[in-house]
């Protein structure tokens, strides 16, 4: 008779108490306990509750049980309330049955995922000091303290940008559910775009739909990346040649960046010029001025070189200058002619008006 049936409810939370249940109980009987919610996220520590619901009106008739190790269970009719003020076992993975008239026991696991967001999270690589371009360097990612590590995904920033997806284990481990401090590792090639970048890490734990809704996060650190490159040059290559006008002023850039900071040097020709800064500047050049210049940017990492070839061109002013000048004499030259020339006729007509006053005078009948 139904009414003879033993019904037991035990909710379990002890890892144990389920291993030990488990060659008696069977999980895909019909008329399942029903546990609400399905299963539970707890954080360690927090309160928790589940209501377990055993069948139908029988069960309310028959005697019952309910063990539990953990927290407390309320009966209420066919179904016990399982309440925790602070949650501190790492594997309650609970358990609701009772027995039928055959002896059968039909029952329902809880899954209850307790977790603890990591307790510190650091980055740190594997080399002091300044990289070098082209290097090999392993950063490491230390999650201190998690659980359950199978939910934690750690991500490689940086500044903002992440480093390749995000990274998990397979836990393998015997008792994965409890705290664990884990490594996570990624290679990098810093480059001179990385000089000054920060890196830093990111622990998450993916706890799904009944989790929190925000899923526990916890940062690192930022380590400053300090990268030694050589030296590369900036701007666009100059024109060849570069025309200045005598008396202009001439810049010849050569600005490039390096780390260490480089170290200039200029030759003209085949002279050392007394200049070590990025620019060479001259403010009024002249004819000598042109030739071939060759500015060395070096440092620990290595040395790059640019040509510049500077045409100095006569300045126009000098060549007008020079053609005022010219004309200037020209006109002094003409005035001089020229007054040579009015002037001589001028004696010639005096002589004239003399000689005509000489002739007329001597045209007048004298008394001699
Ligand atoms: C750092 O790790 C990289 C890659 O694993 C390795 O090539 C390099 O030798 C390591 N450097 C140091 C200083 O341990
Ligand atoms: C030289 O070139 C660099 C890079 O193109 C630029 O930042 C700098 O202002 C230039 N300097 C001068 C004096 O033109």
């Amino acid at each position: 008779m139904r009414s003879r049936s033993l019904v037991v409810l035990m909710l379990s939370v002890t890892g144990f108490l389920r291993d030990a249940r488990v060659s008696c109980c069977d999980e895909s009987c019909t008329n399942k306990p029903v546990f609400t919610p399905s299963s539970l996220v707890v954080r360690f520590g927090d309160s928790t509750s589940a209501n377990c619901s055993v069948c139908e009106d029988a069960c309310v008739r028959n005697q019952y049980d309910v063990e539990t190790p953990v927290g407390r269970r309320t009966k209420m009719g066919s179904t016990v309330l399982w309440t925790v003020d602070a949650l501190t076992e790492w594997s309650p993975s609970s358990m609701c049955y009772y027995s039928n008239d055959a002896g059968h026991q039909c029952c329902t696991y809880l899954h209850v995922t307790v977790y603890q967001p990591p307790h510190k999270v650091s980055i740190s690589v594997n080399h002091t000091g300044p990289m070098v371009e082209g290097h090999r360097y392993t950063l490491q990612c230390t999650v201190e303290d998690v659980a359950p590590v199978k939910n934690l995904f750690v991500t490689f920033y940086r500044g903002q940008t992440a480093l390749g997806l995000p990274q998990s284990i397979n836990s393998t481990d015997k008792e994965p559910e409890k705290p664990q401090t884990q490594n996570f590792t990624l290679h990098v090639n810093p480059g001179r775009e990385d000089d000054g970048a920060e890196f830093w890490c990111e622990a998450k734990l993916e706890l799904g739909p009944e989790g929190p809704k925000l899923p526990p996060v916890e940062t690192s650190q930022k380590i400053t990346a300090t990268v030694h490159y050589k030296p590369h040059l900036e701007g666009s290559s100059p024109p060849d040649p570069i025309r200045v006008q005598e008396g202009e002023l001439l810049q010849l850039n050569c600005s490039a960046v390096a780390n260490p900071p480089p170290l200039y040097t200029w030759t003209h020709g085949s002279e050392k010029i007394d200049v070590s800064e990025d620019v060479l500047t001259i403010n009024s050049t002249t004819v000598s001025d042109g030739g071939k210049y060759t500015c060395s940017v070096v440092n620990k990492m290595g040395n790059v070189t640019r040509e510049f070839d500077v045409e100095v061109q006569e300045s126009y002013t000098v060549i007008i200058i020079v053609i005022i000048a010219a004309v200037v004499l020209l006109i002094a030259i003409l005035g001089l002619v020229a007054y040579r020339y009015c002037y001589k006729p001028g004696r010639v007509g005096r002589y004239n008006l003399k000689d005509v006053f000489l002739r007329a005078h001597s045209a007048v009948p004298t008394a001699d």
